[in-house]
């Protein structure tokens, strides 16, 4: 009943208010509502928001903060009950979550909180996430239902030993995503008559283009996988795919934006784990952010690609990210090097820049990939892979090559056994 009190119209007119088991849990909160909002908020319990969401005052809202922790998640559904509330009266809802379950964060965001900030707030993040409620608003996309072409009815084997094959842009936009696609294109139509079983795991999960690139819609079923990988089977995995033109089964990203660190590195491993029992080659579309579980995959990875371009950029990045893997231990001779938009052979100048590139970080680059040109980009707007758009693409080509050689050393190796 106290946090009623705070809630007297007088002197400033409330704009906002949090709504919490007990604000004093979130201090940092405190200090940055008043930062932004001086006097002008708030506090309410759970118990006493909806009462007060009810009221026509409540319409002069402009957003209520909702901050929970772990011991919140019981109270799930009368949570998402009072987003309800605020959003049928245009009330903006931001959350604020401390060790919350992927899982229960997603539900949240699903039931209509706009933006979600961790607990501890990062700098200034309070008031970013009140700029962008300020802004136009764009409509939330519902999950679209999944087309029967595109759902996956490849059956579980459970008795392979997959190749693992991550691509890492080592700077953004060098080309990770398109490689990354094309290759387990390029792959799964390695061996018409034995094909190879290919999956493709978009791992980017902020900014995922995997579904994009094949025109497949983003699906939130990689975080209920990875929000509860005790209960992942074989079965599960499988239904969570969806499969691009019959031949290559892909999890793609969710529609939301989570952060990374919301996945540990255990349910990674049990993810690519899972994924390797059931396929022959696992390529995965990895972050540019190095992150907690970046460790995982490059110990289940045979090779782990990064794609860099010859400028300072990508240099100076490289030599960062091959420094944090040396200094923590890490196996960073598996990387192997893609030149993208490499200078062309009679590029005599650039030809003697790719060589000083290697010397300088004291890396090998085992794969040029040439500029391809605007039929790259269009190939990706139009939702299809290099092979069945411009398959004499001087990337294609590149991309088909290594394939190759990979399905080879492969299968070398299977036969040799
Ligand atoms: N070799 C290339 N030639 C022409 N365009 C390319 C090439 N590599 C990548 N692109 C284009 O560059 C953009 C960024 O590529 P993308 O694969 O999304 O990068 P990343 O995943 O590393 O951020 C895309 O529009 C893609 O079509
Ligand atoms: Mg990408």
């Amino acid at each position: 009943m106290s946090s009623n009190a705070m809630l007297q119209p007088e002197p400033a007119p409330i704009v906002a208010c949090t709504i919490s088991r007990d604000v004093q849990n979130f201090d940092l909160l405190i200090d940055d509502m008043e930062s932004e909002l001086g006097e002008s908020w708030g506090d309410l319990s759970f118990e006493d928001a909806a009462a007060f969401l009810d009221q026509p005052e409540a319409s002069q809202l402009e957003f209520v903060a909702i901050a929970i922790d772990d011991h919140d998640e019981e109270r799930l559904a009368d949570i998402g009950a009072l987003i309800g509330i605020a959003n049928a009266k245009e009330i903006d809802v931001i959350l604020i979550a401390q060790e919350v379950s992927p899982i229960a964060l997603h539900q949240l965001l699903r039931m209509g909180a706009g933006d979600f900030i961790p607990y501890p707030l990062p700098e200034g993040e309070l008031h970013n996430a009140i700029d962008r409620l300020r802004k136009p608003k764009i409509p939330a996309q519902a999950e679209p239902e999944v087309p029967q072409e595109m759902r996956s009815t490849l059956k579980a084997t459970g008795d392979r030993n997959g190749v693992v094959l991550p691509v890492h842009g080592i700077s953004g936009g060098t080309g990770a995503t398109t490689v990354a696609v094309n290759l387990a294109w390029e792959l799964a139509n390695i061996d018409k008559k034995n094909p190879p079983r290919v999956c493709l795991l978009d791992l980017d999960l902020q900014f995922g283009s995997v579904s994009t690139y094949l025109d497949l819609p983003r699906r939130d079923a990689v975080y209920e996988l990875l929000s509860d990988t005790n209960s992942m089977d074989n079965e599960s995995f499988m239904q969570a795919l969806l499969t691009f033109n019959d031949k290559l089964h892909v999890l793609t990203a969710p529609a939301d934006i989570l952060p990374l660190d919301i996945v540990t590195a255990e349910d990674i491993d049990k993810l690519v784990e899972t994924a390797r029992t059931n396929f022959d080659y696992i390529v995965i579309d990895m972050p540019t952010t190095l992150v907690a579980w970046t460790e995982s995959i490059l110990h289940q990875a045979h090779v782990y690609f990064s794609t860099l371009e010859l400028d300072m950029r990508s240099a100076q990045n490289a030599l960062r990210m091959i420094r944090a893997l040396k200094s923590e231990e890490l196996p960073y001779e598996k990387l192997r090097y893609i030149l993208n938009r490499a200078p062309k052979f009679t590029d005599l100048t650039g030809k003697g820049r790719v060589k000083r590139l290697a010397e300088s970080l004291d890396i090998v680059i085992e794969l040029q990939i040439p500029d391809g040109g605007k039929p790259v980009v269009q190939s990706g707007d139009h939702g299809l892979p290099l092979m069945e758009t411009a398959a004499k693409n001087p990337m294609r080509k590149e991309i088909h090559k290594l394939a190759q050689s990979i399905h080879e050393v492969n299968q070398a190796a299977e036969t040799g056994r």
